[in-house]
């Protein structure tokens, strides 16, 4: 035991004496838990039953709101995100809320114009948030500058957070080492940090590395730190032992059943560990196991088909391996799979640290892990010998323009050059703080919305997802009909699903299969998307003729389809449930072709059938996993037919249109 964490004899009992100085805890499981396990879905409902038992622990701050929440909420549960706060506020009476907040993207992808950003804060105060943890996916401060000034004008507490990133094994090399992290934490500290976050959303730090930081953080700056670390790579309770002995101020963890896995460490066990010594947190065991009781047995059964069990371990090791986090590798590995080019992972982890640095070695968080990951899958799978960058995303262009902020290192000149050729903001990047070029948004919003918005609250929803948010408020007003997919479901469905799958187990619905006929040569398996989540089907056709044909090409229809006039991206839009159509008439018009090089959504036509198109124009917007690509013609020629319209999902390989 070192100096710094001190063992006295004293009873253990629930009125124990305080400690000298207890280790700070912030509860994650309303927000990050389940964000981390089960997609963000968890619903009011279900924290309602703990909210009381929670206030009771003496918790430091239990996180409520931010992060994916707000998009979740609105689009997959049909929950108004503002009434959330409201109704968990009163029920935690003692103990304050805090929220993550995206600096300048708020709760969505994208930077917002000042007038947004100070809308939010305020309101998120009016409806009774404390603590603003605060971060930047580049840690580019200048991002912080209006939503600070605005928390700080309604006198509430600015957490200022620093992404932990590496680029070797373990802390160091040129960019992220302890300089760094200590000349971010003075930047903080300038700027008014109530307190400063090392944010550890991979998983990355190691034991030793938590406490050199946080002992040299600590001799830095006079606020307290405080570590968020998720359990990914195994390593996050040995690192805030370690953070502890450095004399880490605040920890942050999970009720059991919400922790570990890609989620954070359990509290119980910290409880213990930390059981009369200095540091001691004073909680009461009993007390975290009641409510754990009561997640377990009331909630947690109505999510379990929520959580990832495509592995049996706990740990992933390839966050160790290749020192990014686990969600981004996954998506890589869904990216490939969708292009029939999984056998061409291991180049794209080889190609992953030369992009990242050739795009200024940001940190890895999202949405920056999200864009160096597809626009290495597309250098890896589209260039050339000759030719590098040849599909570059348009968020990379956004990147290479400064839209996002100033990377670690510069970017490199030529790929920048290349990505800003025709860039329709301008050739030259912008060094200014990027809301800087932000015309204001809330008032256009209003007018497109009018009267559905019923209050600023509504109007915000609107503003930050003009798509989904729209569709929420025609929800809420019944000027549409809720469906099905964004219901909660109760324990008594789950219980009958759940008794059903144990006769199954125990062969007690063998009855039925022995009629079931063999499957034949014929059997074909779709996937059905509901949303975002999926389930296979198998369909074997009976009689001579395949029940199942692909969707005949229709003579009568006509070669091109009306082509919507340029619209804004939408927000992120899920595939439509509906299968991706099969050949488009334009596939039987005569022409050089333009293919989908992966499977995506249409965003928008550039061109239209009649238009003039010379090689290498951008004709068609493409997005695959939430970013854009622009697609461009083959050849020089005229568009003799477009296949598809914005909205449309389209398969690897459809007929964009056709050049003549
Ligand atoms: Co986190």
């Amino acid at each position: 035991m070192t100096d710094s964490v001190v063992m006295t004899p004293i009873n253990y009992s629930a009125d124990r004496p305080k400690a000298a100085n207890p280790v700070k805890i912030q509860d994650l499981s309303l927000r990050d838990g389940h964000q981390s396990l089960f997609a963000t879905r968890g619903r009011t409902e279900d924290m309602i039953p703990v909210a009381e038992m929670m206030d009771e622990i003496g918790f430091w701050a239990v996180e409520t709101w931010g992060g994916a929440t707000f998009d979740t909420m609105h689009r997959f549960l049909n929950e108004d995100p503002w009434e959330r706060l409201r109704t968990l506020k009163r029920y935690f009476k003692k103990t304050p809320f805090s929220m993550l907040l995206r600096a300048q993207n708020l709760v969505g992808y994208r930077n917002y114009a000042d007038d947004v950003a100070r809308a939010f804060v305020d309101r998120t105060v009016a409806n009774g948030m404390d603590i603003f943890r605060t971060f930047d996916a580049l840690n580019d401060y200048r991002n912080f500058e209006t939503v600070v000034d605005q928390i700080k004008k309604n006198g509430k507490h600015f957490q200022g957070c620093m992404c932990y990133s590496m680029t070797e094994p373990r802390m160091g090399g040129e960019v992220y080492n302890l300089e760094y992290y200590v000349g971010k934490a003075r930047e903080l500290e300038a700027m008014g940090a109530d307190s400063i976050c090392v944010k550890d959303m991979a998983g990355l730090i190691a034991p030793y590395d938590a406490y050199n930081l946080v002992k040299a953080l600590k001799a830095a700056v006079k606020v307290p730190i405080h570590l968020h670390s998720h359990f990914t790579s195994g390593m996050a309770q040995m690192s805030q032992i370690k953070a502890i002995e450095a004399g880490v101020d605040i920890l942050d963890t999970c009720m059991t059943p919400y922790a570990f896995r890609t989620s954070h460490p359990a509290i119980e066990p910290l409880v213990m560990t930390l059981l009369g010594t200095n540091r001691d947190t004073g909680f009461d065991i009993r007390k975290l196991a009641a409510i754990n009781e009561v997640l377990e047995k009331q909630v947690l059964p109505k999510y379990k088909h929520l959580l990832d069990d495509s592995k049996l371990s706990v740990i992933d090791i390839n966050v160790l391996l290749h020192q990014t986090p686990g969600g981004m590798l996954s998506n890589l590995v869904n990216q490939l799979r969708d292009m029939d080019a999984l056998d061409r992972i291991d180049e794209v982890y080889k190609q992953l640290p030369r992009v990242r640095k050739e795009l200024g070695q940001v940190p890895l968080v999202t949405p920056t892990s999200q864009i160096v990951g597809v626009q290495t899958v597309n250098n890896v799978l589209y260039d050339t010998p000759e030719e590098r960058y040849k599909m570059i995303t348009a968020q990379v262009k956004d990147l290479c323009y400064g839209l996002y902020g100033k990377t670690a290192v510069p970017i490199d000149p030529d790929v920048q050059k290349k990505a800003l050729k025709g860039y329709p903001r301008g050739e030259q990047p912008i060094t200014c703080r990027p809301a800087e070029v932000l015309a204001p948004e809330l008032e256009k919003a209003g007018k497109d919305i009018g009267d559905l918005a019923a209050d600023t609250d509504d109007l915000l929803t609107y503003a930050l997802f003009p798509v989904t948010g729209k569709k929420f408020l025609e929800w809420k007003y019944g000027r549409a009909e809720v469906p099905a997919s964004v219901k909660p479901i109760t324990l008594e469905q789950v219980r009958k699903t759940d008794a059903l799958v144990k006769k199954a187990k125990a062969g007690e619905l063998v009855e039925k299969k022995a009629d079931a006929p063999a499957k034949s040569e014929r059997l074909r398996t779709f996937n059905v998307f509901v949303d975002d989540e999926y389930f296979t089907v198998e369909v074997d056709p009976t009689g001579d003729a395949p029940l199942v044909v692909a969707a005949p090409r229709v003579a009568a229809a006509p070669a091109s389809v009306p082509v919507s006039a340029p619209a804004p991206a939408p927000a992120a839009p899920k595939a439509a449930p509906a299968a991706a159509p099969a050949a488009a008439p334009a596939a039987d018009v005569a022409g050089a072709k333009l293919a989908a090089p992966m499977p995506g959504l249409v965003i928008r036509y550039l061109k239209n059938v009649g238009d003039k198109v010379a090689k290498g124009e951008a004709v068609v917007v493409l997005e695959a996993m939430k970013m854009e690509n622009a697609l461009v013609a083959p050849c020089d020629g005229e568009i003799k037919a477009i296949g598809f319209k914005s909205g449309d999902t389209v398969a690897k390989g459809a007929t964009l249109c056709v050049i003549g």
